[in-house]
């Protein structure tokens, strides 16, 4: 029987996608906007904000402690901030659900406020490691009770003041970098954070447009040293979101891999520390065209037109990773019809995302045919050179939007459909995800 509180899904063989579509707000920029919103002192707007369960779960907690977050029918919303400092302490339980950008960033924030915090999540986000935010956050000060092995639920007790910290990540991650910024908003004098390897920039310059004394020196070996002064007062702002391109990568591979395919989407951040798809995927020999290069929000943006090419196989270098690591589940869909070898390495931190996207895209893969060969930090993956993969399995989703998408749109490619156990978890990030592939095969 099937469980009802799952939703599966069959993709099929398509036909050309065509037209042009919007995808969503962008996450990383949606969760970010609305905590420095409800930090300000006074009345933030933000429109194109990204409506799925994770941002909602950032919503939510903040309201918790204080703010006032509003939804206005016009779909614009409306943050009253409580201040840096300001933080109220939650009556219950902070459910994050599935999100770790929520998770890792609000325990930041709770750092360094005089507030106890406990937090909870569901199973994917259960089994992720929280010890890279807690050991900086609890050098700063804070005490932090997590369940065995640095999982959740945890509880963060907060110090205010807190003590400012000089950290050095030791993992390329924009999450840990940015639960140090945030911690250190309201820690007496200066908190840095050292990057040996660049990570997605959003916080750093949301934190300036919202007035933050922030300084980003950039070493000659490239390590970016990034300082914030702390005990910062935060003007409110206006707020327009771009597209993700995280989302819009189902649809730039699903237009190149579906022959006869031409698509556009509309208002893509290409901020450079999230754009290595597309570089790859140019090399792979895909027809990828920015039109209308522009700002918006702070971050630059252009509509894309893609259209169906034939791909090769390549070397992607591992250098790449952190500018387009929510991207590689879909590349390895990509890889899987390109003519050729494609090796990938230096992946590492696929293994501790929503499920071990490694081991599970390997799995999904060779159960649809595609030939697969997973290493200790990558997948090396011998296309078909264009040919339908069989087809003709179900594979489970674990919990993960981007491995339920990324086998949607692998079986818009295949002989025979391709079945995901549950599609529900892709309202986490891309709510009309369906909607906009049915948009493009009509
Ligand atoms: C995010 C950073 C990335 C990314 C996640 C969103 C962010 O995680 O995978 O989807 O908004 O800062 P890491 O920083 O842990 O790599």
């Amino acid at each position: 029987m099937t469980d009802p509180t799952t939703t599966p899904r069959s993709f099929s063989a398509s036909a050309p996608l065509t037209g042009r579509i919007a995808i969503p707000g962008d996450k990383s920029i949606s969760h970010r906007s609305l905590m420095l919103s409800a930090l300000a002192v006074g009345t933030s707007r933000v429109t194109g904000l990204l409506e799925g369960h994770d941002v909602l779960a950032t919503a939510a907690a903040m309201r918790a402690m204080g703010a006032s977050i509003e939804r206005r029918a016009d779909g614009e919303w409306v943050i009253d901030g409580v201040g840096v400092g300001g933080l109220l302490q939650p009556r219950d339980a902070l459910d994050m659900g599935n999100s770790g950008t929520s998770t890792r960033l609000l325990m930041g924030l709770v750092a360094s406020h005089p507030i106890t915090a406990t937090f909870l999540g569901d199973a994917s986000l259960s089994g992720r490691p929280m010890g890279r935010v807690i050991d900086p956050l609890g050098q700063m000060g804070a005490d932090i009770t997590a369940s065995p092995g640095g999982r959740l639920p945890l509880m963060v007790r907060g110090l205010a003041p807190a003590i400012p910290l000089a950290y050095r990540l030791p993992v390329a991650s924009a999450q840990v970098k940015s639960a140090v910024l945030l911690a250190g908003l309201n820690t007496p004098g200066i908190t840095e954070v050292i990057e040996p390897v660049p990570t997605r920039d959003h916080s750093e310059r949301m934190l300036r447009g919202f007035g933050a004394d922030l300084t980003v020196e950039t070493a000659a070996n490239g390590t970016r040293h990034i300082r914030i002064v702390g005990e910062a007062e935060l003007k409110p702002q206006t707020i327009v979101v771009p597209g993700d391109p995280s989302s819009a990568a189902f649809f730039i591979i699903a237009a190149l891999l579906v022959p006869g395919s031409d698509v556009t989407i509309t208002n893509v951040g290409l901020n450079p520390t999230r754009a290595g798809l597309i570089d790859v995927l140019r090399q792979m020999g895909g027809d990828i065209e920015a039109i209308d290069p522009r700002d918006v929000g702070g971050e630059p943006v252009a509509d894309l037109r893609v259209r169906h090419s034939a791909l090769t196989g390549i070397a992607v270098d591992p250098a790449v990773a952190p500018s387009m690591i929510d991207e590689f589940p879909i590349l390895f869909v990509a890889a899987a019809l390109a003519q050729g070898r494609t090796t990938t390495s230096g992946l590492d931190e696929l293994r501790v995302k929503e499920s071990d996207r490694l081991a599970v895209m390997a799995t999904g893969l060779k159960a649809i045919g595609a030939r697969v060969t997973e290493t200790e930090d990558g997948l090396i993956i011998d296309g078909t050179g264009g040919d339908p993969l069989p087809g003709g399995a179900t594979v489970a989703g674990h919990l993960d939007h981007r491995i339920c998408m990324s086998f949607a749109v692998a079986g818009l490619v295949t002989g025979s459909p391709v079945t995901i156990d549950d599609m529900a978890p892709v309202a986490t990030s891309f709510p009309n995800f369906e909607t906009l592939l049915g948009e493009l095969q009509s």
